[in-house]
């Protein structure tokens, strides 16, 4: 049986899916015109940047989309090249989410939708991206890369672990978040 190298990068998926089974309850309860804390949705903005942008996508730009642009594997009409493009997207969203956290008016549906919107629209983006990681990509990278090409990704994936201690924090703050909003976690792990 030929080696995986990816289990590390689907099980970050599942995290992250539970963190957008947060974003769409707080999306949901903005469009209902139920306040939100600044410091959760500061809290949504934190997540996605030190978890979602420096450690999952860093990991899959700097390492795995790395080598596999070099090994000129871009996979079905330029799999890797529209992954890399979600990831603009979803740096572009949460740009424009941290711009409008710091204007914070509750009160002002206008911008209380503004917010609603831009999570949607982020929350929409990560799951399909997240789909096509795990049903295309993943195993499109197990199958046709070589075990000697795969040692090689696997021994820069375990020096990227260094930061882990940072996604371990990350991961305890959206524990308190997943309590607060009552997250069904099941459901969110099954899409
Ligand atoms: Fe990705
Ligand atoms: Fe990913």
């Amino acid at each position: 049986m030929t080696m995986k190298i990816n289990e590390s990068i689907v099980s970050e998926h599942v995290e992250i899916k539970v963190f957008l089974g947060v974003v769409n309850v707080i999306f949901k309860k903005l469009y209902d015109g139920s306040p939100i804390p600044k410091e959760h949705l500061e809290q949504l903005v934190e997540f996605m940047t030190d978890y979602i942008d420096s450690f999952h996508h860093l990991k899959e730009e700097k390492i795995l989309f790395k080598y596999l642009e070099k090994y000129e594997m871009y996979g079905k009409d330029d799999l890797v090249g529209e992954l890399n493009a979600d990831h603009t997207m979803g740096r572009m969203l949460k740009n424009s989410l941290a711009d409008s956290i710091d204007s914070y008016d509750p009160d002002n549906k206008e911008w209380a939708k503004g917010i609603a919107t831009t999570l949607q629209l982020f929350s929409a983006t990560l799951i399909h991206h997240i789909c096509r990681e795990d049903t295309e990509l993943i195993p499109y990278v197990e199958e046709q890369l070589s075990d000697e090409q795969k040692q090689t990704i696997e021994k820069e994936y375990a020096e990227l672990q260094e930061d882990f201690e940072l996604s371990k924090r990350e991961l305890s703050k959206l524990d308190q978040l997943v309590v607060y909003y009552e997250v069904d976690v099941a459901e969110c792990k099954k899409c």
